[in-house]
């Protein structure tokens, strides 16, 4: 059984433009956002939820990026609606939110 049930990265590389990077879209402040919700919600911790900044993930021209694991699952967002849903259809009740799959 994993330590986390699920281990959620957040890409949160930046590029100077055109290069196309996560950085610019927001992720920092996204993951920031997910961290203090998930904490709140008290999913976080051993057996639970934790979430990780990463460097590239290499699916820039997809991004910004997310992959959750175990289930090696990648999506996107655009705003803080997208990572609640995310939070609670997949981290919560184990549903994949294929309209953020990439
Ligand atoms: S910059 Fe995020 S996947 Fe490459």
């Amino acid at each position: 059984m994993s330590f986390y049930k699920h281990h959620v990265f957040f890409c949160l590389n930046r590029r100077d433009a055109p290069e196309a990077c996560c950085a610019c879209h927001g992720a920092d402040q996204m993951r920031a956002y997910a961290k203090d919700r998930i904490k709140a919600l008290k999913l976080s911790g051993e057996g639970k939820v934790r979430v990780n900044q990463a460097g590239c993930l290499d699916r820039c021209e997809l991004g910004p990026c997310i992959v959750v694991y175990p289930e090696g699952v990648w999506y996107t967002y655009v705003d803080k609606t997208d990572i609640d849903e995310i939070i609670d259809e997949h981290l919560v009740n184990g549903r994949v939110v294929e309209r953020l799959r990439i």
